[in-house]
């Protein structure tokens, strides 16, 4: 394979790490952009084992300057920044416009000035669907996000989907489901939200559950979502194309708390009651189809709820000073 030049930006974080350490094990070469902004999960233990063999530079996707100098003669480009949390883009909607919106479009016209040969990976969200009309739900499922967060990844899905039929700027989307896995931020519940229930159950904790826990979610282990993205980058048939990324098979939220809490042999599980304003942004339950990707890349996640979990308490026990 020939060896290419990527920047994954974002790349401190869960998903651009988990990419970061495959591609270096094929030989390719990477560079590694990341702001490091404390409320998200940049951690450089993420990096500890390929640190030598990847050029870091601290630096915002927002940098106008830097990122003209960083996209020349890339390859590819995984632009994986983000304002990640969906609850805080309701306190603070301008810095995720900022960075999901204006960051990813400075990328963008970075490319198109200067690199229109690279090709760049996206990841949305499932939130750019909102409330889930029908399932399983395909990539043709209506929109109507209820959060800034889910309509900033959706005007931003859009920018790249412009980008590709305007310019001829490859891209490729993702609307990732629920990801967790060894490498997340554990330090609190804003996001991978399985990630933060394992912890709880670690340091033998009630994991409060609101409602019943009826409600079903898709719970992708990070190694399946990085095989995916990095699949798609080496494939020209995902150029210009939208792909739902889960596990394809959802799972009960009680259901998820109790394995944990059995796999790992401590904590306990209680439920309580939904607090308003979280009931404005809950979504119902999904079950996302995966079918256009399995068709496009003859790939399927490989790593079931079972094992991902034994595997992300396995390595938070080995590695919990650098998380906690
Ligand atoms: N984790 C989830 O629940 C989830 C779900 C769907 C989609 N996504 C998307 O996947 C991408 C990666 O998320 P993750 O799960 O690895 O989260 P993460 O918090 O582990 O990583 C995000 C990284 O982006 C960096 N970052 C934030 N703003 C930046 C900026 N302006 N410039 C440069 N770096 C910046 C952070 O420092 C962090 O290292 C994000 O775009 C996120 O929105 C995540």
């Amino acid at each position: 394979m020939k060896i290419k030049k990527i920047l994954i930006t974002g790349g401190l974080g869960m998903i651009g790490s988990t990419i970061a350490s495959k591609l270096i094990n094929l030989g390719h070469e990477i560079t590694i952009l990341d702001a490091e902004i404390a409320r998200y999960g940049g951690n450089h233990f993420n990096i500890n084992e390929i640190k030598d063999k990847i050029t870091y530079v601290k630096g915002d996707i927002r940098n106008k300057k830097l990122i003209d100098s960083l996209v020349i003669q890339k390859d590819i480009i995984f632009n994986l920044a983000g304002q990640v949390d969906y609850n805080h883009s309701l306190i603070d909607p301008i810095l995720d416009n900022d960075i999901n919106c204006k960051g990813h479009l400075i990328v963008l016209d970075a490319c198109l000035r200067l690199n229109k040969d690279a090709k760049i990976i996206f990841s949305g969200s499932r939130m750019q669907y909102g409330k889930i009309k029908h399932n399983p739900v395909t990539e043709d499922h209506p929109m109507n996000p209820l959060s800034v967060y889910g309509a900033n990844k959706l005007a931003a899905e859009n920018y790249y989907s412009a980008y590709f039929k305007h310019y001829g700027i490859k891209s490729v989307t993702f609307r990732i489901t629920n990801p967790y896995g060894p490498r997340a931020q554990i330090k609190k519940p804003s996001y991978c939200i399985l990630n933060w229930f394992i912890r709880q159950a670690m340091e033998n904790k009630t994991i409060k559950i609101f409602g019943e826990g009826e409600q079903r979610r898709d719970y992708i282990y990070v190694d399946d979502i990085a095989d995916a993205m990095i699949l798609s980058s080496f494939e020209d048939k995902t150029n210009g194309n939208v792909y739902n990324l889960g596990y394809g098979k959802s799972t009960k939220f009680i259901t998820m708390a109790n394995l944990i809490v059995a796999t790992i042999g401590s904590g306990n599980v209680v439920k309580t009651e939904w607090p308003k304003n979280w009931e404005n942004v809950e979504t119902g339950s999904i079950e996302i189809s995966m079918k256009k990707l399995e068709n496009h890349l003859n790939w399927r996640p490989s790593i079931s709820l079972e094992n991902g979990i034994i595997n992300t308490f396995n390595f938070y026990k080995e590695n919990k000073n650098f998380y906690w």
